[in-house]
């Protein structure tokens, strides 16, 4: 058999499995069999394939048939130009959370907290991009954060960046010019209605606070000055369809200049909130 029978084999499989993308998935899962960079796979199509590769590919298939995301098989997700290590214990990372990084590095962090961590790609991107900075991250998962420690060494930020276990500002001491999170947001009635590839594979704990959605946003509002610079600013993402009450919790807790910044897709992404 060659690479190209077992590459349409694959197709074939994913989209029977109602599978949108099945011949992008289907190269990307080959590439990763084969061990090369997905732009030489042609090159490769008229080889025979070797058994271990074939019997790597179909496992890679099989779970991309119950919906699991390629990231996840593969267990690494592209951010900010990096690659990093994810879970089954942490979110995978949304592409939509490059609008926050981008607000951030516009207010050039000196030291920063990043809040629901996760996989830590908020801080390690921010303590890679500005060597000078540094950051605190915390999560409520200590899976989550073994994963955020392995990725701040693969990027060799491990030495200004110090982890913490618990719940939102609980561990947390001092005060930092950036608050940054990116917590869970969405609301009890989207959860219903979500993909089967996020709602079967994304912890809970990283999707929904339940209720409205907004319960993360209230607890960071409400104690955030504690920890902040007269000068700081709190960033945080928010789903395209909070920022009016997000703003609200904001200037509740006392925050006078709130800001609402879109992403690419001229949604509203992100919150900037100043004293
Ligand atoms: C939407 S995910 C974001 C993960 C990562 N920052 C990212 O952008 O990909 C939210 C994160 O908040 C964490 N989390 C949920 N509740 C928390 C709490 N009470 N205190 C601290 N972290 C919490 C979850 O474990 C999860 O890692």
């Amino acid at each position: 058999m060659t690479v190209q029978s077992a590459l349409m084999a694959g197709v074939q499989t994913l989209k029977l499995a109602g599978i949108d993308g099945a011949a992008r998935d289907a190269r990307v899962l080959m590439s990763a069999a084969l061990g090369i960079d997905a732009s030489r796979l042609t090159l490769c199509l008229h080889d025979p394939i070797a058994d271990d590769v074939r019997s790597l590919f179909e496992g890679y298939i099989a779970a991309r048939q119950t919906h699991r995301p390629v990231s996840r098989i593969l267990g690494r997700r592209e951010f900010w130009g990096r690659s990093f290590k994810i879970s089954d214990d942490v979110l995978d990372p949304r592409g939509d959370t490059e609008t926050l990084i981008a607000e951030a590095l516009r207010h050039a962090p000196h030291r920063f907290l990043d809040l629901g961590t996760g996989s830590g790609i908020i801080a390690i991107t921010l303590l890679a991009e500005v060597a000078s900075c540094t950051g605190v991250a915390v999560d409520i998962s200590d899976r989550a954060l073994d994963i955020a420690r392995y990725n701040a060494r693969q990027h060799n930020v491990e030495d200004r960046l110090e982890i913490l276990t618990g719940s939102w500002f609980a561990p947390v001491a001092g005060v930092y010019d950036l608050i940054l999170s990116n917590p869970p947001y969405i609301t009890e009635t989207e959860m219903t209605a979500l993909a089967p590839d996020v709602a079967l594979f994304d912890p809970k704990i990283a999707l929904t606070p339940g209720g409205d959605g907004l319960d993360a946003y209230r607890e960071i509002a409400a104690q955030a000055k504690m920890y902040l610079t007269q000068t700081g600013a709190v960033i945080v993402e928010i789903g395209h369809l909070q920022a009016k009450d997000v703003t609200q919790i904001f200037q509740f807790h006392g925050f006078g200049n709130v800001t609402v910044i879109q992403d690419f897709d001229q949604k509203d992404r992100v919150i900037v909130a100043k004293l």
